[in-house]
């Protein structure tokens, strides 16, 4: 059988490799620590699972408008006025199973085969693969650590050709916790005004800012209210430790959203009623969880910094934002892969490599602090004992 030649840019999202590999050894009684996945480790908060069961008691369970419940687009005029100061239209909303497939909704809807589209390298890897799969052509610009990891939007602007059709953003930023200022963001919506560029701005981790962040959040959806180029990527799976639920809504021009959602509705249908009712509860009545979350990241996240600081041969800067820690290992190992694989296998410590992320990724490992102290305490030690074993070696 002869595949689509698409099909070979397909990479999907390797760090679900490293997880299978994690539970394989888990599953031989190895006591694995995970710090490879960007998924809370907090349930979802009560109310929400309690709205959830009382949908499904009541018989959401049927097909509904595609492109999502009308309450439930109504919580999101909510949010998005009270924290990013407009409230979109109805149609300028689409609910959806997540974010991921926001981003290939927008890209599919946006771009014609051959089309460039800015991304930061390092970067969340569905972007450059979501790309090639609606055969475009990612186009990468570095994020340097002296840069403290922001995107440089003088490097965006050098990058544009006649061929570049979009920009993706991601602040706050996996896998490097970076946080944009404000500067930079108007700086970034200014480029796309000036080369008419769709501006997609991943916010899924908008929330997860810390109290000393320098930055603080911006978003350029507050400087054309989503109505012209910018595209507002937006899910509840980190904010409200609701990966597995599938949920999320994305905020665009109308003209674009309904093609999306024409495109949505081709592939599946509508999003599940439940857990858009399950939805509607987190957004109005669950943000005091999000701030516990946060302040509990935050603490989870300076016992990583420093530990891992502390550990001769790796040092990281200290995310502003999400719950990740991307940390130079240069001085060890020339091959994040290498490093990740053998810390893993050695260690029964599971990380991402850089490499994963980006060629620009290469000598750094992500590792994410959303694990318990306790179990960061263990990780800690455990790559500092592998670190001492490396250096024997050298
Ligand atoms: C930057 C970024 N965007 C989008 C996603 C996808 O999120 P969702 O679970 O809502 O599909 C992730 C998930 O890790 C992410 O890190």
């Amino acid at each position: 059988m002869e595949l689509a030649d698409f099909t070979r840019a397909l990479e999907g999202q390797k760090m679900f490799q490293i997880l299978a590999d994690a539970k394989e050894l888990e599953s031989q009684g190895k006591d694995i620590i995970h710090l490879e996945i960007g998924d809370p480790d907090f349930n979802t908060p009560k109310n929400v699972i309690q709205a959830a069961k009382k949908a499904l008691d009541e018989g959401h369970t049927h097909y509904v408008q595609s492109s999502g419940l009308p309450e439930l687009k109504e919580a999101c005029r909510e949010l998005t006025w009270r924290s990013r100061g407009f409230r979109p239209s109805n149609d300028q909303i689409l609910v959806t199973s997540g974010a991921n497939i926001q981003l290939y909704l927008a890209i599919m809807c946006s771009i014609n085969p051959g089309d460039e589209v800015i991304i930061p390298n390092p970067s969340f890897v569905s972007y450059s693969s979501i790309i090639k799969s609606c055969r475009g052509i990612p186009k990468d610009v570095s994020l340097l650590e002296k840069d403290s990891f922001r995107l440089d939007p003088e490097r965006v602007k050098k990058a544009i050709n006649k061929n570049t059709k979009a920009i993706i953003i991601n602040s706050p930023h996996n896998p490097t916790g970076s946080v944009l200022t404000e500067w930079h963001v108007r700086r970034l919506f200014e480029i796309a005004e000036e080369f008419d560029l769709v501006l997609i701005s991943d916010e899924v981790y908008g929330r997860m800012i810390y109290s000393d962040s320098s930055s603080g959040f911006h978003s350029p959806s507050t400087y054309d209210h989503c109505s012209k180029r910018t595209i507002l990527v937006h899910s509840l799976s980190k904010t409200y430790a609701m990966t597995g639920w599938r949920i999320g809504a994305v905020t665009g021009p109308s003209q674009l959203i309904s093609k999306m959602s024409l495109l949505y509705e081709t592939i599946t249908s509508c999003t599940a009623p439940f857990v858009q009712y399950a939805a509607i509860e987190a957004m109005l009545s669950a943000n005091s969880e999000t701030y516990e979350m946060v302040s509990k990241y935050q603490e989870r996240r300076d016992l990583m910094v420093t530990g891992l600081n502390e550990i001769e041969g790796i040092n990281c800067l200290t995310p502003e934002g999400t719950f990740y820690v991307f940390a130079n290992i240069m001085e060890l190992m020339g091959s994040s892969e290498e490093f990740a694989k053998n810390l893993l296998e050695r260690e029964y410590v599971a990380t991402c490599p850089g490499i994963f992320f980006g060629s620009e990724g290469e000598g750094y490992v992500r590792f994410c602090f959303a694990n318990s102290i306790e179990n960061i305490g263990i990780g800690i030690r455990r790559v500092k004992a592998f670190a001492a074993s490396i250096k024997e070696y050298q």
